[in-house]
């Protein structure tokens, strides 16, 4: 069977760890895998803007042993009447597996279910599950384990990273926290999912409007923008609603004495985080932004051998 990764929860919580160990082995001996010898080629498409998603399959692919093929669907047909479902099936002719960037998920589900090849989200609308293999992977470097750990978002809590938080940290064991304004808060469907999963890991979930109440004691704070990709000219006022949850000195003040600080990245420097935070001896977002690479290869790695 194929194995794709749309979601976070696509990795059953002993696969998700099976994908930290080895993206933790593939950190510390970093050119010693080579899945893709051959090379097999990997497309990376982006509908979307990206830098370290970009940079961090094309440098990953190659040190696997592969061939990445990053491109722009702008340049391809996407935009221009060929079907997703068409495009999956021709990939899966060329390559061995399919990394997409999109907009609405139900795009790269469809190209997934045409695909005969592992297709990876590399961000949707509703999901970032390859970020969140990476945040995970630097939460287990600073505390050893992820289980049993509080992870505080605050923010957006109806984007793609608060879903992805919601179904990874619940699959990882962590008592996951989501703080955002009330009209910014995660759909009651993916809370439910991340419920049940959480159920069977030990972890928690609590969805909150209190910034102060999401980040009191956690070990982890993490945000995102306040305007996602695609999302600039929906008319919201999307400052004025989250500046309460704007991590700062003062709110950070409110965390463990040794809480570590996360963000995506692109991060607006004095929207959702200070330069005192961002910079500060809390943050491990350039860590964070790193394990993209380890996480992704390990991942890749995985879903390969496991649709063999
Ligand atoms: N964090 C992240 O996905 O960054 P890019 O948008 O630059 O790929
Ligand atoms: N929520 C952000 C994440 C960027 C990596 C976006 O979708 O634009």
């Amino acid at each position: 069977m194929i194995r794709h990764f749309l979601r976070d929860d696509d990795l059953s919580p002993a696969e998700q760890a099976t994908v930290l160990d080895l993206a933790a082995r593939m950190k510390a001996e970093r050119f010693a895998f080579q899945p893709l010898a051959g090379p097999r080629s990997v497309a990376v498409l982006f509908d979307k803007q990206s830098l370290r998603t970009r940079i961090s399959f094309d440098v990953g692919i190659a040190e696997l042993g592969g061939h990445p093929l990053v491109v722009d669907t702008q340049v391809a047909h996407f935009g221009r009447g060929e079907t997703l479902a068409d495009a999956g099936r021709v990939l899966s002719r060329y390559v061995a597996a399919i990394v997409l960037r999109t907009h609405g998920d139900e795009r790269i589900a469809e190209v997934a279910a045409h695909a005969t090849v592992p297709v990876v989200n590399a961000l949707t609308d509703d999901y970032h599950p390859c970020q969140l293999l990476a945040d995970l992977l630097t939460v287990r470097e600073r505390f050893g384990a992820v289980a049993g750990r509080t992870l505080a978002y605050v923010g957006d809590a109806g984007n793609n990273m608060a879903r992805s938080y919601l179904l990874a940290g619940a699959t990882a064991g962590m008592h996951v926290r989501i703080a955002g304004p009330v009209g910014f808060q995660p759909d009651a469907e993916v809370v439910t999912r991340a419920e049940k999963i959480a159920g069977g890991t030990g972890g928690s979930v609590r969805v909150l409007t209190d910034p102060v109440e999401a980040v009191h004691g956690a070990d982890v704070v993490s945000t995102d923008t306040w305007t996602s990709m695609g999302q600039e000219d929906d008319g919201l006022d999307r400052i004025t609603p989250f500046l309460p949850y704007q991590v700062n000195a003062e709110l950070l003040g409110h965390a463990a004495s040794d809480a570590i600080v996360l963000h995506c990245l692109p991060a607006h420097r004095g929207e959702e985080i200070t330069d005192e935070v961002l910079d500060g001896p809390r943050s491990a977002v350039f860590d964070q932004a790193e394990n993209r690479l380890h996480a992704q290869k390990a991942l890749l790695t995985y879903l390969l051998e496991a649709s063999s």
